[in-house]
């Protein structure tokens, strides 16, 4: 979604600006643009499209100064143009805006009535023209933005930025993340930490209802009152390393590489040198008590969620209610109050997931998260966190996160069977030898690459695609056909195998591709009936199975990938990884733009 980067520094601004709006493209955005203050003139630059394009702009027509602000937009309001693009300038005020304002309407229905000439169709220019009427009154900057602030409905990351201060931007927060950075003499402004690498390690993220006063001396902080806070700030460890693609050609190649080594690190958080697992110091939960765990989360998150469901229900006999964020408030789900709801997502930002947590909180749910970025808002909301350490995730398709998210959850799940009674130690040990050996089997798979090229080839020239799959492999043929059309834009779905003879069977015609995931579980004969039933009917199958059903299955399958043999319970874990490998190579083949795909955003910071 949208990202903002601030500078008040000593050197050229807009050249730190295009560098941070850099790191920021993997969030997805279609327009960008710049503000700088020259001998204290707001001057603005801003294009549609790639980064580039901006950055040639500012080549041709340069912008001096040592203050300014930028942006990259995702349209939520108004067409991705150049005029629509932040900063919105109004009579000496220049604002970037990432959230919603939901009143803008009323708005700018109030201030047009007022005289209130608006440029743009976008529900952010009202902030600047309300900033700027302040300001016309006679209130200085800050006293400005404190008046405007509680008239907005929605939420919003801002930064402003004003004509004649040299030495002054104000950063406001309600809903949509903003990090201050500190340098020497010199400060910053982000949506998010990755914003700010390498400028600065020393950043605060601001809470909900603050307002960041920068200057190039220091930062305070005020509610919109005016009264001070105090705000701690923190080292990050992220300097540099997130916005590197090593040997790889993307960030997508590079994380799917990644995840034997993230997913390995995330297990030893909870894995015991005994063989047992044991949740984070102050992660206890009480699952003994619990009646129902509401599962809450958004597109590969959600199909995380869905894997994790079946676990819970298999290995601590725990009731589970499963639903996709933007669903879930809609619902009248008749909550107990003492039960439990768990939110999973990447980002810890994603609008509908957090307005979901705080749905579930109101009704008296226990909140627990399993969340990547540890300084999120969501895991700021949390009783309780389970880290996945993944570790940055820069492709907007999400790959190692996923995978960290499988193999927290069935930490949980196991935990959970113990604290209720139904998971005997010997089954722990076996479940916990299985996942230790997971990074194992998920090198293995990435073995297969060679393989997946091939099959990318043929599968990059395929309208449509189907991916099937009973039990865990149902939502992971999901996410199978999710990342398959994200990244191609080949449209492509994931259906439960035995489903398919209820309607979806009437597309198969001759060389229809079907990926068949089906490891030798205890769906293994009955997917089989399903993947004859396409075959019959001239459909070309891609079989993912694993050794022992390699050499069982049918052998007219067009082409087989065989993964080791490996437990049933962590098998989603290592099939995850192929499905991720043709999405990339088919994507890679086709030249689409495989880490930002088009309308994507990485993090989807708006309902
Ligand atoms: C797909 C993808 C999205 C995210 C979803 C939730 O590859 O990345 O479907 O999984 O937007 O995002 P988070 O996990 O950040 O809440």
């Amino acid at each position: 979604m949208c990202g903002i980067v601030g500078v008040v520094g000593r050197g050229p601004a807009s050249t730190i600006l295009l560098d941070a709006l850099k790191r920021l493209e993997y969030r997805g955005y279609d327009s960008a643009g710049i503000a700088t203050l020259e001998d204290g003139s707001l001057r603005r630059r801003r294009t549609v499209g790639k980064l580039a394009n901006l950055k040639s702009r500012v080549d041709s027509e340069p912008l001096s100064g040592r203050i300014g602000i930028g942006h990259t937009r995702w349209a939520t309001h108004g067409r991705p143009d150049e005029t629509n693009a932040h900063p919105h300038m109004v009579d000496g005020v220049a604002i970037v805006h990432n959230g919603i304002i939901e009143n803008h309407r009323e708005l700018r229905n109030d201030l047009k009535a007022a005289g209130a000439h608006f440029t743009t169709e976008t529900d952010s220019e009202v902030v600047a023209h309300l900033v700027s009427r302040e300001r016309k009154k006679g209130c200085e900057p800050v006293a400005a933005v404190c008046k405007v602030l509680p008239r907005l409905q929605g939420t919003f990351a801002l930064v402003f930025l004003f004509e004649g201060y040299e030495n002054l931007l104000i950063g406001a927060r309600k809903g949509s993340p903003l990090a201050v950075g500190y340098g020497r003499g010199e400060m910053f402004l982000g949506s998010d930490a990755i914003a700010l690498a390498p400028l600065t390690d020393i950043v605060t993220y601001l809470e909900d209802g603050d307002l960041a006063v920068v200057t190039r001396e220091q930062i305070k902080f005020f509610d919109v009152n005016g009264d001070a806070l105090d705000r701690a700030s923190a080292k990050i460890a992220i300097s540099g390393v997130a916005v590197h693609k090593g040997e790889h050609r993307h960030f997508m190649a590079k994380e799917i590489h990644e995840q034997p080594t993230v997913v390995g690190q995330t297990l030893a958080q909870y894995i015991q040198p005994n063989g047992t697992i044991r949740l984070p110091r102050g992660a206890d939960v009480d699952f003994s008590t619990i009646s129902r765990l509401s599962i809450v989360a958004c597109g590969t998150a959600f199909y995380a969620g869905l894997i994790a469901k079946y676990w819970f229900e298999r290995y601590a006999k725990l009731p589970v209610e499963i639903d996709m964020a933007s669903e879930f408030r809609y619902r009248e789900v008749p909550f107990r109050v003492g039960d439990v709801a768990l939110f999973v997502s990447q980002s810890g930002e994603t609008a509908d997931t957090l307005a979901s947590l705080e749905f579930a909180k109101t009704h008296g749910q226990g909140i627990i998260s399993v969340v990547n970025v540890q300084t999120s808002t969501m895991a700021r909301a949390s009783d309780v966190v389970f880290p996945t350490l993944a570790g940055p995730e820069i492709g907007v398709a999400s790959t190692k996160a996923f995978t960290c998210q499988l193999a927290t959850l069935m930490c949980i799940a196991i935990a959970a069977g113990r604290c209720r009674g139904v998971l005997s130690a010997k089954d722990e040990i076996a479940l916990v030898r299985a996942l230790a050996d997971t990074p194992g089997y998920m090198a293995r798979a990435l073995e297969l690459e060679p393989k997946v090229l091939e099959i990318a080839r043929e599968v990059s020239m395929a309208g449509d695609a189907l991916f099937i799959g009973r039990g865990t492999n149902y939502p992971l043929a999901m996410e199978g056909a999710l990342k398959l059309k994200e990244v191609t834009y080949i449209h492509a779905e994931g259906y439960a195998a035995g489903e398919l003879k209820h309607g979806p069977i009437a597309l198969i015609e001759k060389d229809f591709p079907v990926m068949v995931i089906a490891p030798s579980d205890s769906t293994f004969e009955k997917t089989m009936s399903n993947m004859q039933e396409v075959m019959a009917r001239g459909g070309r199958i891609i079989l993912l199975t694993d050794q022992r059903g390699a050499s069982v299955a049918p052998p007219s399958a067009w082409s087989v990938l065989v993964l080791p043999d490996m437990p049933q319970s962590v098998a989603p874990l290592a099939l995850a990884v192929p499905l991720q490998l043709l999405a990339y190579h088919s994507a890679a083949i086709l030249g689409t733009d495989v880490d930002q795909p088009r309308n994507l955003a990485k993090s989807v910071t708006v309902e």
